[in-house]
């Protein structure tokens, strides 16, 4: 079985949203715990009472008793919902709060099916692209503004109490400040297509010194081959139909409708969180992604044995 890297469980919250949201479960499930017991115990109750011969008999006393009894349970949980409902909305609210003016802004964009990536700056030479790992700083609030191109797509990592949908034509933001450094894998949460189930990606919050480091490093054009091979590669991938859809930085391929390839061998999975970042699965991927992904909109690719391997060392040197 294929492990993924990430941590996946909204009950080990890693940020300070999730923590909110966490609390708020628990109390839910407190307040359903004692419910419950309440409920079950009142009817074991009625069920075992033994029953008295004079209860066939009409009591005004007794109706009046039973009447406040319903009384005083419906009260119950009219309260008890009130209670739920201020406590739900109490936490969307400081959920929802305006994020910091310092915040880092990262805009998502919902493909079919992956997520484009992109790191702004008021220096647009600064901006950088990427695709399905998202690195952030902890401690230091961050802002996804989200987008989609197609269809309706949900952006949501559990373990970071991250969730919204991103909305063809309108965009949406959702902010959160990670506390605990670590790899969170995120999902989409909203049925957009044949391959909605392999559309997942990887959150990386890291000490705010190394995320700066990544940050560089992403911003910085694609490392120029070395060697006769990685150049073979790269000759392979500008020839080929690879151009069409990828881009990569500092080369002739700029297109945006595939994932931006610049820093390919530097990502912990490829397709979208379905496979790890490996020779062997990269090269499985490259030749035949309907194998994988049916549906997916990469067309299988009929290379040469040596062709291939020159491309996967080119795509391997892409750090
Ligand atoms: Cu994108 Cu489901």
């Amino acid at each position: 079985m294929i492990q993924f890297p990430g941590e996946h469980s909204a009950h080990a919250p890693a940020s300070s949203q999730a923590v909110l949201l966490d609390r708020l479960g628990e109390q839910l499930y407190g307040i359903g715990a004692v419910v419950f017991v309440l409920v079950v115990g009142a009817l074991l109750a009625a069920a075992f009472r033994p029953r008295a011969a004079a209860e066939d008999v009409e009591d005004p006393t007794r109706e009046r008793r039973m009447a406040a009894i319903v009384a005083a349970a419906a009260g119950a949980t009219v309260a008890t919902l009130i209670a739920v409902l201020f406590l739900s909305f109490g936490t969307g609210r400081e959920l929802t709060g305006t994020p910091p003016p310092d915040a880092i802004q990262i805009r998502v964009t919902g493909r079919q099916w992956f997520w484009d990536v992109e790191y702004r700056d008021s220096l647009p030479s600064r901006w950088a692209t990427t695709a399905n790992e998202i690195h952030v700083p902890v401690g230091r609030p961050v802002v996804f503004q989200l987008r989609s191109t197609d269809v309706i797509h949900g952006f949501w990592v559990p373990s970071l109490g991250v969730k919204r949908d991103m909305i063809p034509g309108q965009e949406t933001s959702v902010w959160f400040r990670a506390d605990t450094p670590g790899v969170y894998r995120g999902q989409c949460a909203e049925f957009c297509g044949y391959q909605h189930a392999k559309m997942a990606f990887t959150v990386v919050a890291e000490p705010p010194d190394r995320f700066a480091a990544w940050l560089d490093r992403q911003r910085d054009t694609a490392r120029t081959p070395t060697d006769s091979l990685t150049r073979h590669g790269q000759d392979v991938f500008l020839a080929s139909t690879c151009v069409m859809c990828h881009a990569i930085g500092g080369t002739p391929a700029g297109s945006r409708v595939g994932p931006n390839l610049t820093h390919l061998a530097g990502r912990r999975t490829i397709a979208a969180g379905t496979l790890p970042n490996t020779r062997g699965h990269l090269a499985g991927w490259i030749v035949d992604p309907q194998q994988i992904k049916p549906g997916a909109h990469m067309p299988p690719n009929a290379l040469a044995p040596g062709e291939l391997q020159a491309l996967l060392a080119y795509l391997e040197s892409l750090e």
